[in-house]
């Protein structure tokens, strides 16, 4: 069953009125219409004040909350309410505080204390999860369930002795008996071999390096655990109020849940995006971010649930967003497919270890800084309706597995720990980006048929399927680009044969002979065709191509003369292979858009994005200089904000927006092309 997002922009944030008197909530109400808060997130952390005693519920205040928003026609995200566990529960049942790595059980005291495993949290749970469900289920104004908050933040794993027993049942159902077990992980290697199940351990800390096929396991283990536990929920919630859609909010690209198996159980994905206002390619991580929150959603709109009106208080230095930065980041969500943009939280609280993060409505009161500028982008959202439901079209598909993220980060006793998933995307990513292209996620063993390129930046582990999936993709016409370390193991860690790319040896053309990781701070220069220049950080490899071509050649070090980038061209299409860590993508990336006929559009510092939908497209246009800028547009639109009549150019303010909506034909055209 799926149910539907309603298609409007939302505006707001978490709202915690159980920490004010009421005379406060009047003058919260009051400013939230002021500000255009069209929704809040309530009771997120409420367990102790709704159910102070096992069994027995204090809704009162929360009933006249939802009442009253209700009223000023402010619409409510409700919490399940289950994201801290009551002192009752733990000092009743220890047991149900989770234990690290070392065997320490932490203590009652900040959030998310809990065993992801503990039958008794669970039972606790949803039974809350079913009284709330009961109690608002048919109010008018719940629009969305938010189903517990941010799974796997504080607590994403837990090794106490419930939690082990739960990864051995785990395992038997995914190996059926030891023997695969014994066979999949190579238990033959330093004497491992398991009898039974129950012989297998929680990978608590060891003498040593563990098996990577253990370590692997346990993290797909771990992931699907707070899996099960939110969806106990979630059943809860189709079963009394199967009407309101469900979510639980994401953070971003997160390593500890496999999120493309976690989306599909949602209605609608949301996102919590804090980017840091001290880091300056902050806009470019946030961007892709919110490719991933759209492509989790198969493309639907998304909704950016949490960030930060300013700075928050969980850095070691917190800076604050500038004037503008507010505004320009939400509608970088919004131009990435999120309908809305909401925040962390409405009212500077009295106490509480979240005392110094920066909230909608300050400490300072309404006549500040911060709640001018929110109430100045709540009343542009308001006018902002027509966008939502429209749908971001990308051409291009990064490739995103989180086994194999798994694989290469959580495995010990590798060539150097610098190569890892993170280091591998980004170079790729940020080239993408630089070229003004929009890109999805996908993961390896999807149809990819309508991408004109796919970028595999690092496909360490790596199926035989879906190596034949890439392999179809190419010699349907797709052109494909393979970043270094692939093809190394399959489903399991175990070594392809022959060594890497593996399956891939015949599509790519080339073997691996020898991977070559470099020092902190060496680099080692690769020439590309026609001059271009490039530079290996972190990675290289020693090559043997046979029945590829090369492109690129390493100019300096010990592989000085040497393959660096390969090219084959196979059926219709062609495959590139990346030998080497790129500290800049950009140049060796650039004749691949060309042959991929990817519209490249170089960044300079105005990201431009364009949603569709039914009649309409709307270009957005964000300028993240601190000057300001002229964009070409070469179809007439209006700016939505100004509502300004856009013909030729458009100028914007230093961390100035348009969103120009384009009627006519033309409107269903994806993110190549419509810019001048
Ligand atoms: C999120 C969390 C919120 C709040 C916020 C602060 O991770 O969901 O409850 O703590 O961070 O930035």
């Amino acid at each position: 069953m799926s149910v539907m997002w309603p298609q409007t922009l939302a505006f707001g944030g978490d709202y915690n009125p159980e920490q004010w008197p009421d005379d406060v909530w009047t003058e919260d109400i009051a400013l939230m219409r002021e500000a255009g808060v069209t929704m809040v997130t309530l009771g997120v952390f409420a367990w102790s004040l709704l159910e102070p005693e096992p069994g027995r519920y204090e809704f009162d205040w929360l009933d006249r909350v939802v009442e009253n928003l209700d009223a000023a026609g402010i619409s409510v995200d409700l919490a399940t309410a289950t994201a801290t566990p009551p002192p009752w529960l733990v000092t009743a049942h220890p047991e149900v505080k989770p234990v690290t790595a070392e065997g320490v059980r932490l203590e009652f005291g900040s959030r998310q204390g809990y065993c992801p495993s503990s039958p008794i949290f669970r039972d606790h749970a949803t039974r809350l999860t079913r009284t709330m469900a009961k109690r608002y289920g048919a109010h008018p104004a719940v629009r969305l369930w938010h189903i517990s908050n941010e799974y796997g933040d504080h607590i994403a794993e837990c090794f106490c002795d419930v939690s082990q027993s739960h990864f051995q049942r785990w395992l038997a159902e995914r190996y059926g008996t030891v023997e695969s077990l014994n066979d999949a992980w190579g238990t033959l290697h330093w004497g491992q071999i398991y009898d039974a199940f129950d012989q297998v351990p929680a990978p608590r800390r060891m003498p040593g390096p563990g098996n990577p096929g253990h370590a692997l396991d346990w993290r797909r283990f771990c992931s699907d655990a707070l899996l099960e536990l939110m969806l106990a929920e979630k059943t809860v919630l189709r079963d009394v109020a199967p009407h309101i859609p469900v979510t639980t909010n994401f953070m971003s690209m997160f390593y500890a849940l496999d999120y493309w198996r976690w989306a599909t159980e949602l209605d609608v994905v949301t996102d919590d995006a804090y980017p840091d206002p001290a880091d300056p390619a902050a806009h470019i991580d946030a961007a892709r971010n919110y490719d991933l929150m759209r492509s989790l959603g198969g493309g639907k709109p998304w909704l950016l649930l949490e960030q930060a009106p300013s700075a928050v208080s969980w850095r070691p230095v917190n800076l604050p967003k500038p004037p503008g930065v507010m505004r320009l980041w939400s509608y970088q969500a919004i131009a990435r497919g999120s309908d809305g943009a909401m925040f962390f939280q409405w009212r500077a609280p009295r106490f509480g270890s979240e005392l110094h993060h920066s909230t909608m409505l300050p400490a300072a009161g309404p006549d500040t800084r911060v709640f001018r500028e929110i109430r100045s982008l709540g009343g542009e959202v308001a006018g902002l309706g027509a966008v939502a439901g429209s749908r971001v079209r990308a051409d291009v598909a990064i490739l995103l597995d989180w086994d194999n993220w798994w694989a290469l980060d959580a495995a010990e006793s590798m060539p150097s720990d610098r190569m890892r998933w993170r280091a591998a995307l980004d170079p790729f990513y940020r080239a993408v980006f630089r070229a003004g292209i929009t890109a999805d996620f996908a993961r390896p063993g999807d149809d990819l048929g309508s991408y004109r390129l796919v970028i595999a930046p690092n496909s360490y582990l790596l199926r035989q399927s879906d190596a034949a999936a890439l392999e179809g993709y190419v010699s349907g016409g797709g052109r494909l680009v393979v970043g270094p370390f692939s093809g190394v193991v399959d489903e399991h860690c175990r070594a392809h044969p022959g060594g890497a790319p593996g399956p891939l040896a015949d599509l790519l053309g080339v073997r691996v002979e020898e991977v070559w990781p470099l020092l902190d701070g060496d680099t080692t220069p690769v020439t590309l065709a026609e001059n271009g220049a490039a530079s290996a950080a972190t990675w290289s490899e020693w090559l043997r191509v046979g029945g590829a071509d090369v492109v690129a050649r390493y100019t300096g070090g010990t592989l000085a003369g040497m393959p660096a980038v390969t090219r084959r061209a196979h059926g219709a299409g062609a495959a590139w292979y990346v030998s080497f860590l790129p500290q800049d993508a950009g140049p060796l990336l650039a004749p691949i858009f060309d042959e991929s006929r990817s519209t490249v559009r170089p960044f300079d510092g105005v990201e431009a994005v364009l949603r569709t939908g039914e009649d309409a497209a709307y270009l957005f246009l964000l300028n993240h200089n601190r000057v300001p800028a002229t964009v070409d547009v070469d179809r007439q639109g209006t700016d939505l904000i100004t509502g300004r009549t856009v013909e030729g150019a458009v100028d914007l303010p230093p961390f100035g927006v348009a969103v120009v909506q384009q009627n006519g034909p033309g409107a269903h055209a994806t993110n190549q092309g419509e810019i001048a």
